[in-house]
């Protein structure tokens, strides 16, 4: 593990960057946001490659509020219709910032907080965060942590939440990932399979959805058989156009509060693999659809479906979604909620 001063951020803060290694991988990772900068991992030819975008400055990272690479978001990912919850009787506003909807959690999101480096190991690093009571609206001193570890298969990230109150819980990592590296180019001809027999549909472009869980069956949403992740994106089909392509909550099948495999994605040309397993519930597969001329690491120039996020989360709108299962976190309930994203090339066996 090495610690490095990064700079500093927008409100004169000096942040650092810590690097982890373990094996093969290593990930760099920032108490700005409790970001993760990059992450490298082995090709089929035992070549590191970083497969996540990002950006090379601090003062980036704390400015990232429309394509939120790599950023810990919370205390609610996704979006929530009209920025209101109600809460034990109680109405709770929020600040919108997309349109009348609030999108991860407003425009005082967690990747401009300066968190603290709790533990630290040559592997993993805990970062910890007290968000006070009304901190973006949502009730409850909330006191939450992320560790990021590396293992022999790759990358867990862990939260913890308690609060002293009743309130929302839902957070998720927004890296954007490219199997063949950063920067090489489109993400169409990654093979991708999601264990999820069902999605969210949105009710329009401002992708609040219906409150309906579709069967993905016979649609361009059906990736439980593996396909190349551009073969339908895109079909004339009313919800990809609205989105401009994937930017969808699917619902993963498992096991409720089991860690539940949701994902696996083939890099075409790396040979690299990556399997996603999550607590949560959903996952947004998000292709980068809104992304142009996104200058970031490394002087790579990042376009539309040159990566894919796949977030982890309660279903978008959730809090006021009755048939969605609810992110409420229980006064003095201690939660823990977990997400792997771990490879295996054709160089290191199979998952
Ligand atoms: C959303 C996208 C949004 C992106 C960056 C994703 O979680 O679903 O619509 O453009 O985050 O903010």
């Amino acid at each position: 593990m090495t610690t490095k001063v990064w700079g500093t951020d927008d409100l004169g803060r000096s942040v650092e960057l810590v690097t982890l290694q373990h094996n093969l991988f290593e990930a760099t990772v920032s108490d700005l946001g409790a970001v993760l900068v990059s992450l490298k991992v082995p090709d089929k030819g035992n070549r590191q490659r970083d497969v996540v975008l990002g950006y090379d400055t601090a003062a980036q990272y704390f400015n990232n509020y429309e394509t939120y690479f790599g950023a810990t978001v919370g205390r609610n990912a996704n979006r929530i219709e009209n920025s209101q919850v109600t809460i034990d009787g109680k109405t709770y506003l929020l600040e919108a910032n997309e349109g009348q909807n609030c999108l991860h959690s407003g425009p005082n999101g967690y990747h401009t907080r300066r968190w603290e480096v709790k533990e630290k190991s040559a592997s993993a690093v805990t970062f910890a965060l007290f968000s006070p009571r009304l901190d973006q609206g949502f009730p409850g001193n909330l006191e939450l942590t992320v560790t990021y570890k590396l293992t022999d298969e790759g990358l867990e990230i862990t939260y913890t939440g308690l609060s002293d109150a009743d309130t929302v819980f839902n957070p998720t990592n927004h890296s954007y990932f490219n199997l063949n590296g950063q920067g090489s180019g489109t993400i169409t001809h990654h093979r991708l399979q999601l264990n999820a027999s069902s999605f969210t549909p949105i009710a329009d472009e401002k992708s609040i959805p219906t409150g309906e869980i579709r069967s993905v069956k016979g649609t361009p949403m059906d990736f439980i058989q593996p396909k190349e992740i551009g073969e339908a994106i895109n079909d004339p089909w009313e919800q990809l156009q609205l989105a401009k392509g994937y930017d969808h909550n699917f619902a993963i099948d498992g096991v409720r509060g089991h860690l539940n495999p949701v994902a696996r994605v083939e890099g075409d040309e790396s040979g690299i693999v990556m399997t996603v397993l999550s607590t949560l519930p959903g996952v947004q597969f998000y292709t980068a659809n809104f992304i142009q001329d996104e200058k970031g690491k490394d002087g790579a120039i990042y376009h539309s479906r040159e990566g894919f996020c796949l977030e982890t989360q309660y279903f978008p709108n959730a809090m006021n979604t009755s048939a969605f299962e609810s992110p409420l976190l229980e006064k003095d309930v201690l939660t823990t909620l977990k997400t792997a994203y771990l490879f295996k090339g054709e160089s290191h066996g199979n998952v």
